[in-house]
């Protein structure tokens, strides 16, 4: 019987959706030991945004985060999203680094590592696949994602040809990411059939947001077309920006009579739980009412939700909340020019700030920033389709080319490792210190020190108090 798999998303991509990642550890601890028990194919609940808001915001420190989620979780396979080269982070790291940070998520926890590039270049993908293969348990599962857009140049036939790819470099599953919430129900129904078609067994899994009101349709169609796993939020973290709600989903699968592995009554137990915790960030003013809403225009502008609400953070900031229909609308032809990129982490806030620079300064690439520099000379991979040539003439000069050929090839080398090791001194502890350091080298620097001054104190009270 056709059965279909949850992956529950609320400490994750539902938290970094509606509330910028800000949920500590400490407001869902005690839930998780609950969650252990819904029957989740996974829960999602590190990588993303969360590493770099575990340190630039929380103080807390991401693999410790993800070591107790462990130790509350040890029937559910946790999952992380990663971003191939670029791990976590907006630039590309060298090969020993990559396989460094897997070996060290699957040893502190980690069980599924979707691992994704956000142009779909899959030489990007390699070096953390080969890494999650070496290093893996029995439980390990190497899920290859593709970060789904709509373009003239994204056809179905190109994304079955990338899930062959896919499945020849040796992933276990395959993952539609739908960042923007954009694909459609019959987009959804001629793509699944026709990857089923193309892969066969192959576990397929679609990944998609509400932002544009698609979702449950979209989801509805994949299920009948064969869907095999899908993401989903636990209802009170659902909707607007985030993922259709876990148990809305569960209710209309029991009616097909569709196997889920589901709790009935647990997952309304994690949902009860979460409900007073949305409610304090609704309060607070963390959780924006417009990220919970619906926006048809994302179907016009193809933006993330994650991407629009960093933009409303940042236009908010600088006062110029007035420009925001005009940098929306400047968003698709930046993207045109760059080679219809998707918009997904790091390219959304690449496009977002270039758009929004565009518009602010009155003039378009009058100002280019270093990452989209960096990007037009190719050192992202192969964009979908060529870049403008004028821009391209503006960056590389008159007839440069973009590299062709992966950036970090020539640069497997230990110095990553010995840099951080001699800047951290006996801040670092561990390995995952220095790796935290190489990912994120500022906020981690900040957050040692501020660990170390911590214990200080402590053993300061502890000889007052003897
Ligand atoms: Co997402």
């Amino acid at each position: 019987m056709h059965k279909v798999q949850f992956t529950e998303t609320v400490l994750r991509d539902a938290n970094q959706s509606l509330m910028a990642t800000r949920l500590p550890y400490a407001d869902y601890e005690d839930i998780l030991e609950t969650m252990d028990k819904a029957g989740y194919y996974s829960a999602e609940c590190w990588g993303g945004a969360t590493f770099d808001s575990c340190l630039r915001y929380l103080g807390e420190d991401p693999w410790e985060r993800l070591r107790k989620i462990r130790k509350h979780m040890p029937n559910t396979r946790l999952q992380m999203l990663l971003r191939g080269q670029n791990l976590l982070g907006y630039k590309h790291y060298h090969d020993d680094v990559v396989e460094k940070f897997v070996e060290l998520s699957i040893k502190n926890g980690i069980d599924i590592i979707r691992i994704f590039d956000a142009l779909n270049d899959f030489r990007n993908l390699g070096t953390a696949l080969d890494a999650t293969m070496k290093y893996a348990t029995k439980k390990t599962i190497a899920s290859g994602c593709i970060s789904y857009t709509q373009s003239p140049v994204h056809t179905v036939e190109k994304y079955v040809e990338m899930c062959k790819e896919l499945q020849r470099m040796g992933f276990q599953t395959i993952c539609l990411k739908d960042m923007a919430g954009t694909m459609s129900p019959y987009e959804a129904e001629h793509l699944i059939k026709g990857i089923k078609d193309a892969v066969g067994d192959m576990p397929l899994i679609l990944h998609t947001h509400c932002t544009t009101g698609m979702a449950y349709m979209t989801l509805t169609k994949a299920i009948e077309s064969g869907i095999d796993v899908i993401d989903t939020a636990t209802s009170c973290f659902s909707g607007g920006t985030s993922q259709p709600a876990t148990e809305t989903m569960f209710y209309a699968l029991q009616q097909y009579g569709i196997e889920t592995n589901l709790k009935e009554d647990v997952i309304n137990q994690v949902n009860d739980y979460f409900k007073p915790i949305k409610q304090k960030y609704i309060d607070s003013g963390r959780i924006n009412p417009k990220s919970m809403g619906t926006d048809a225009q994302a179907l016009v502008y193809k933006v993330p939700g994650g991407m629009l609400s960093n933009m409303i953070a940042n236009l908010t900031d600088m006062k110029a909340m007035d420009k925001f229909d005009a940098a929306l609308a400047e968003i698709p032809a930046v993207r045109a020019d760059l080679g219809y990129p998707p918009l997904v982490t790091p390219l959304s806030q690449m496009v977002g700030n270039q758009a929004v620079t565009n518009v602010l300064l009155g003039e378009r690439y009058k100002q280019i920033s270093k990452e989209v520099k960096n990007y037009i000379k190719g050192e992202y991979g192969i964009a979908p389709a060529p870049v403008s040539k004028d821009l391209e003439n503006k960056v590389l000069g008159e007839g440069g080319k973009p590299i062709d050929c992966r950036i970090e090839d020539a640069k497997r080398t230990g110095e990553d490792f010995k840099a951080a090791k001699e800047a951290l001194g006996d801040l670092a502890r561990s390995e995952e210190d220095v790796m935290s350091y190489i990912c994120f080298p500022d906020q981690t620097k900040k957050f040692l020190e501020g660990r170390k001054a911590k214990e200080e104190n402590v053993a300061t009270y502890a000889i007052e108090e003897a």
